[in-house]
């Protein structure tokens, strides 16, 4: 059957079911049948996949199936484990999010999400509650490595590579978490007070981006509030702009017990209240029964669940394996954690190493207990993790194994002292750095030719970073780097610093210190191979930072308003521990000044800047041609890339607007229009990009009409190696212009 046909025959399915299916069968569709998780709501059905996000209700009378949805943004996390059988269902740890953004490669992305979908759909999910895609506003935010960018722009077309990667193995996937939830501190009694202006620009920017170019079939709605409502109970937010000015045609969910007022959530437009509780059945159907709640709203929110369930592959009877292709899939992870390593430090030629007969001593706790991710709902069950010293000797790479035994016998120690978990999703406390007095670092320093340290840093849902002791490098971790720096280059010998970490940290304490430093960030479960590749130089790293490294923390915008403050005789959710939540309110006082916007447009400078990465070798950009006379309107732009270098390479180049300032609207010295990578260009080979800009490409969002305009006046195009480092430029004026009205704002009341 053609797939017009089967649209066909399915539409024709959907409308009987919905002319068929009584009120409570409705609510029960609308209403979640609970999470399968240690000690939290146990599900209420027979659990279909153990570690299931959520799953919905069986009609078998209609032919309606149950379908199942997991987590989580690096890869599918279920239970590894399952009573009655010793099968085990490892699932493959994928690179962070953030590492993905940093490869800058959308096609990459994609491979991924293919190969995501894959391993879902043959463990029986339907779908799969990622790609996460909130801005990176504040370095101390848990989740930020299960984000992407500081940029909007970057954010939405990696997203949209990952939904159009997912989907296509015919699993759904979740955009999340709609909007302005950048921060876990009392996440779900939040309120975020934003202008419109910087929710259209920044933080609503690279959803609308994956909407418009991958239609994921589902968004996860967010816990906070924005200016005063529930992102749940938000009429403007989710059909103004979502579905009226955006064009979404799938549903809706709240995030895990999210929101307070089921029927506003109805209403607002917010589909599936998940993972569910039999409480907010009642509450429906009570409603529809008092008038207090039309049936009429209920059938849209059940018909767009309806369209959800009918494209499932549990509806298709997908006959799924429980045995996804986990080698292939790790090599597509380790191909992934290479491309995304970004070159930050490389002074006389330190990197890559140049032979493998090196002796290497291997320094830092992180060089031995790797971490491949975030921890949470982010989380991955992966059956290993690879990592630094074990991708080393993978690689027949000889390292210090007295230094080894040393730094493994003081792990085991460490962590039989830690204590059990509190909770299932709880971040364990850092293992102390091993201190190593100059003696030791000396002898250590004769027998070996060069110094690998690696820095390691986690975090994860629940809980925001602290500035001390995690932004902020530890007093042991600045000790070692400085007298492993001290002895190694005493003897003309080179050190090189390794940052195993989700999220941003402080460099500028301590970069002097190292003669190269790499950033290979949570590579997933294939970390350590593939950062070896780099370090080997089998890859050429060619990741670029999609966020800021500030030079200090007071200098990020947000400093001084995250993660907000507590309101005083608000209201408090006690659940214990870091989940317990008190009423809060954080202003983004920044307002679109985040990342790179700030720091270019405040000339304030940064330890490495937004776009940011070196190669093994240089690239040349020439021949800029722009265009305009496009048939289909819009401007094309070309650029020649040329490796210029003595080794095979990639390079990302990225595309700015600078608008005009002093006009009505104030705009960032320039801002992230387009971006591709070149292929693996040979020493002198060329490559000629090609890049098409629309006029949405150069406006701005003014609140007053509200529109997305152009203002009048002298525009200019500039290719860029980084968001500081412009290559080639064209500049060209434009009429001032609306190039789109949208709903009124969602700064008003509902
Ligand atoms: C959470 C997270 C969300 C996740 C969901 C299911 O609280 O915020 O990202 O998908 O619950 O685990």
């Amino acid at each position: 059957m053609n797939k017009s046909d089967q649209e066909t025959k399915d539409e024709i399915v959907l409308q009987n079911w919905l002319a068929q299916l009584n009120l409570e069968q409705k609510v029960g569709l609308i209403v979640g049948r609970g999470m399968d998780i240690p000690g939290l709501l146990e599900t209420e059905d027979e659990i279909r996949v153990a570690g299931q996000a959520a799953s919905t209700l069986e009609i078998p009378e209609l032919g309606i199936p149950s379908i199942i949805l997991a987590d989580g943004p690096a890869g599918l996390r279920i239970a590894p484990k399952r009573v009655g059988t010793d099968a085990t269902f490892y699932c493959t740890a994928f690179p962070v999010a953030t590492l993905l953004a940093s490869t800058w490669d959308k096609e990459l992305v994609k491979e991924i999400g293919a190969v995501y979908g894959k391993e879902a759909k043959e463990y029986g999910v339907d779908i799969v509650l990622a790609p996460g895609m909130n801005i990176h506003r504040n370095p101390l935010a848990g989740r930020n490595f299960e984000y992407y960018s500081e940029d909007p722009y970057l954010s939405g077309h990696i997203a949209a590579a990952m939904v159009k990667g997912i989907q296509a193995q015919g699993v759904g996937t979740s955009i999340k978490h709609f909007v302005a939830n950048n921060s876990e501190t009392n996440r779900s009694m939040l309120d975020t007070v934003v202008s419109e202006r910087a929710l259209r620009e920044i933080y609503l920017r690279g959803f609308e981006i994956a909407v418009k170019e991958a239609q994921p079939r589902t968004v996860m709605s967010a816990y906070n509030k924005i200016n005063g409502t529930y992102a749940s109970e938000s009429y403007y937010l989710l059909e103004n702009i979502l579905r009226l000015d955006w064009g979404f045609k799938g549903a809706v969910m709240t995030d895990w017990f999210g929101g307070k007022d089921p029927i506003a959530q109805m209403i607002a437009g917010n589909d599936w209240l998940m993972p569910g509780e039999p409480k907010l059945r009642k509450q429906l159907i009570e409603a529809v029964e008092s008038g207090a709640l039309q049936e009429e709203i209920l059938d849209q929110n059940v018909e767009r669940i309806l369209r959800v369930i009918i494209s499932s592959p549990s509806y298709h009877k997908y006959p799924y394996s429980n045995q996804p292709d986990l080698k292939q899939h790790a090599l597509v992870a380790r191909k992934a954690a290479a491309e995304g390593a970004i070159l930050l430090k490389n002074e006389k030629g330190t990197l890559p190493l140049s032979n493998s007969k090196m002796r290497i001593a291997a320094f830092g706790v992180g060089s031995y207990d790797f971490i491949a991710g975030g921890t949470g709902s982010g989380d991955v069950n992966k059956a290993y993790t690879i990592s630094l010293v074990e991708g080393l000797n993978n690689a027949s790479i000889a390292i210090d194994t007295d230094l080894q035994e040393s730094y493994e016998s003081y792990i085991t120690n460490e962590k039989a002292k830690l204590p059990e978990k509190a909770f299932f999703f709880e971040l364990p406390p850092p293992i102390p750095e091993m201190t190593l007095d100059l003696i030791a670092i000396q002898a250590i320093a004769a027998k070996n030719d060069i110094a690998l340290l690696t820095i390691g840093r986690n975090s994860g849902e629940f809980q925001d970073r602290q500035v001390e002791d995690d932004f902020n490098l530890r007093t042991a971790e600045l000790a070692l780097i400085q007298s492993v720096s001290e002895v190694f280059r005493g003897l003309g010998k080179r050190v090189v610093v390794l940052l195993n970490i989700g999220n941003v940290i402080e460099l500028m304490s301590w970069r002097d210190c190292a003669d190269a430093i790499l950033l290979p960030w949570q590579g997933g479960q294939e970390a350590g191979n593939a950062l070896t590749d780099v370090l080997i130089g089998k890859v050429n790293p060619s990741g670029k930072l999609p966020t800021s490294f500030p030079q200090r923390y007071a200098d990020v915008p947000s400093a001084k308003s995250f993660p907000g403050k507590v309101i005083p005789d608000g209201e408090t959710h006690e659940l214990g521990g870091v989940m317990t939540s008190h009423e809060m309110e954080i202003t983004f006082d920044e307002d679109i000044w985040v990342g790179y916007r700030h720091y270019l447009s405040k000339a304030i400078p940064t330890a490495y800047p937004f776009g940011f990465g070196l190669s093994y070798t240089s690239f040349s950009y020439q021949d800029l041609i722009v265009d305009s006379d496009q048939k289909e309107g819009g401007l094309k732009v070309n650029v020649t890339i040329q490796n210029t270098g003595d080794k095979a390479g990639k390079e990302v180049v990225q595309l700015y607007i600078a608008a005009p300032l002093g006009g009505k609207l104030e705009k960032p010295l320039r801002e992230l229009k387009a971006f591709a990578k070149t292929k693996l260009l040979q020493p002198q080979e060329s490559e000629t990009l090609t890049f098409l800009l629309q006029d949405m490409d150069l406006a701005s969002f003014d609140t007053q009409q509200p529109a997305w305009i152009i203002e009048g006046g002298q525009y200019s195009i500039q290719i860029c190696a980084s968001s500081q480092d412009v290559r080639l430029e064209k500049k060209l004026m434009e009429e001032a212009k609306v190039v789109e009205r949208v709903p009124k704002a969602l700064t008003q009341k509902m």
